[in-house]
């Protein structure tokens, strides 16, 4: 098979083409300011995507892992604490919560979708909880209204995750505009990805923020005052360099998304056995990542692979079941609803740069592996 015959599951190389011819010249006249930590591309970059967002502050920071863990910190949960978050996440999410010394509790999602329902969350809070880590996977957003409304005058706060919904919106409102903090990773596949490790936290609240700006730059502002122990969690020039150049795509970017979005949902609707997450009417999602659900979905990505497609799955276990969560107790069937879509879950390749005809070619394999036509 020739490479150009590949249906890439990230084209990173499509994106770099775009931006390369400005985006060079930034990094050179960086490197020969010799302006390496924070400064001017950082606080630009910082600026440019609180307004993308509509939220008073943005703080860049090394990572989405980072902004979880510092979010949750500078809300002040620590040990004896719990949050609660969803049982089919990126590990990271529940990672961030013991990094912050707290336990996570972990919630169910429904069985007709790919998040807990707002009343998952309401039933799983205690006396211990302190903070709820909604995450709005894969660029689809959830609905918080309810959990926003539950919460008030509660000492409990909402950390969204909002790690794989750039852009993304619910009803009417971007993701991260109206939130108590909502954490994003620019890790590079993402919708808006650096050429490294990269991601921010955005929030509306004053204090919250500084302590944040403290906590990534060990406990300081200025120079030699430490106030707080923290850590090098700040964001790298560079990758503020290539942000700033790439946030000027991304509603292009996501547009182009939700017409493959689009057309898979078109051509593959119709497949009996295949099951896929639909927007609601009230949500623009941002498709992350494009994700079929389907019994036999190991020799199905074997069989896409076969032909040049490359897959991905997210995420094959769900967070209890994992070795480092074993402390937790769970076991199988703890969280049915999402154990059943692990094991079915397949992503299939999505992105700016992928043409109609490669999703043509997606959707007839599909279609023939699973129809045999
Ligand atoms: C839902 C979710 N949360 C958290 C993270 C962590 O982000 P990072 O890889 O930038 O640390 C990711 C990244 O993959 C993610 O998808």
């Amino acid at each position: 098979m020739y490479i150009s015959d590949i249906v890439p599951f990230v084209d990173l190389k499509s994106q770099w083409a775009e931006i390369e011819e400005e985006a060079l010249p930034m990094v050179r006249k960086l490197l020969q300011r010799g302006e390496l930590i924070g400064g001017y591309e950082v606080y630009s970059f910082e600026e440019e995507f609180a307004n993308y967002i509509g939220a008073k502050h943005c703080i860049a920071l090394s990572s989405g892992t980072a902004a979880l863990h510092y979010a949750l910190r500078a809300m002040g949960v620590g040990n004896g604490d719990e949050v609660i978050t969803a049982a089919n996440t990126f590990i990271a999410t529940a990672e961030a919560i013991v990094l912050a010394g707290a336990t996570p509790v972990l919630v169910d999602i429904t069985d007709d979708g790919i998040h807990p329902s707002v009343e998952n969350f309401i039933h799983a809070i205690t006396e211990k909880t302190k903070a709820l880590i909604p995450v709005h996977l894969y660029g689809f957003p959830m609905d918080l209204t309810g959990l926003y409304e539950f919460i008030k005058n509660k000492n409990i706060r909402i950390l969204e995750d909002a790690c794989q919904a750039h852009g993304a919106k619910i009803n009417g409102r971007i993701i991260g505009k109206d939130c108590d903090a909502a954490a994003f990773s620019f890790y590079p596949s993402k919708n808006l990805g650096a050429c490294g490790d990269a991601g921010a936290i955005v929030t509306n609240d004053d204090i919250l923020a500084s302590d944040l700006r403290m906590l990534r730059n060990h406990g300081s502002i200025k120079k030699y005052e430490h106030h707080l122990i923290g850590s090098t969690e700040r964001m790298d020039v560079i990758q503020a360099c290539i942000l700033r150049k790439k946030l000027t795509k991304l509603d292009d970017w996501n547009k182009r998304r939700r017409e493959i979005a689009q057309y898979y949902t078109d051509n593959l609707a119709d497949i009996k056995g295949i099951w896929f997450p639909k927007e609601s009417l009230n949500a623009e999602a941002c498709y992350h990542l494009f994700v079929v659900h389907y019994e036999k979905r190991d020799e199905l990505a074997q069989e896409l692979n076969k032909n040049g497609i490359e897959t991905g799955f997210h995420y094959p276990l769900p967070i209890h079941l994992m070795k480092p969560f074993s402390f937790l107790g769970k076991n199988h069937n703890s969280f049915p609803n999402a154990e059943k879509k692990c094991k079915s879950t397949l992503s299939l390749p999505i992105g700016p740069h992928l043409t109609i005809s490669q999703a043509k070619k997606v959707s007839e394999a599909v279609r023939f592996f699973v129809e045999g036509k």
